[in-house]
């Protein structure tokens, strides 16, 4: 990987503040590493029929696989609002979308802001996948 997960978590930050999160007011950003080695940015954006928002990782794999990316290799993920920095662990349907690009290395905050970086595996063990 050419980025610290420092850098990656600062970046996740970074775009947090474009978060469109106007019912939780819970903004999270998402950095999706590319194999290609580009960084695709995402944030969560919200609706007023509240089932129709999207998570930021959510964000982020749309914007990859956009611009034709079909492997991720890692993931940063951190909430600007949370009372604890650790509360921007990815939900399980994210996780499935993880798995479905086969992140291989997420990165959220800790307590205190530092990095933690998991494997996959750790989030979600004997993932599906149809591959
Ligand atoms: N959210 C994310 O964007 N990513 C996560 O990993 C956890 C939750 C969003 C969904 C919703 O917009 C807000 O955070 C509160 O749940």
């Amino acid at each position: 990987m050419n980025y610290t997960p420092e850098e990656l978590l600062e970046a996740a930050r970074a775009i947090a503040e474009n978060a469109y999160a106007p019912y939780s007011l819970f903004r999270v950003g998402a950095i999706a590493v590319g194999a290609d080695g580009n960084l695709y940015p995402g944030v969560n954006v919200e609706n007023a029929a509240y089932p129709s928002g999207v998570c930021a990782e959510a964000s982020a794999i749309s914007a990859a696989a956009t611009a034709g990316v079909r492997k991720i290799d890692v993931v940063a993920v951190a909430c600007i609002d949370a009372a604890r920095e650790d509360q921007s662990y990815p939900c399980g349907q994210c996780r499935q979308r993880l798995n479905e690009f086969r992140v291989e290395t997420v990165i959220v905050a800790g307590p205190d802001g530092e990095p933690r970086v998991h494997s996959f595996e750790e989030l979600l063990p004997f993932g599906f996948r149809l591959d």
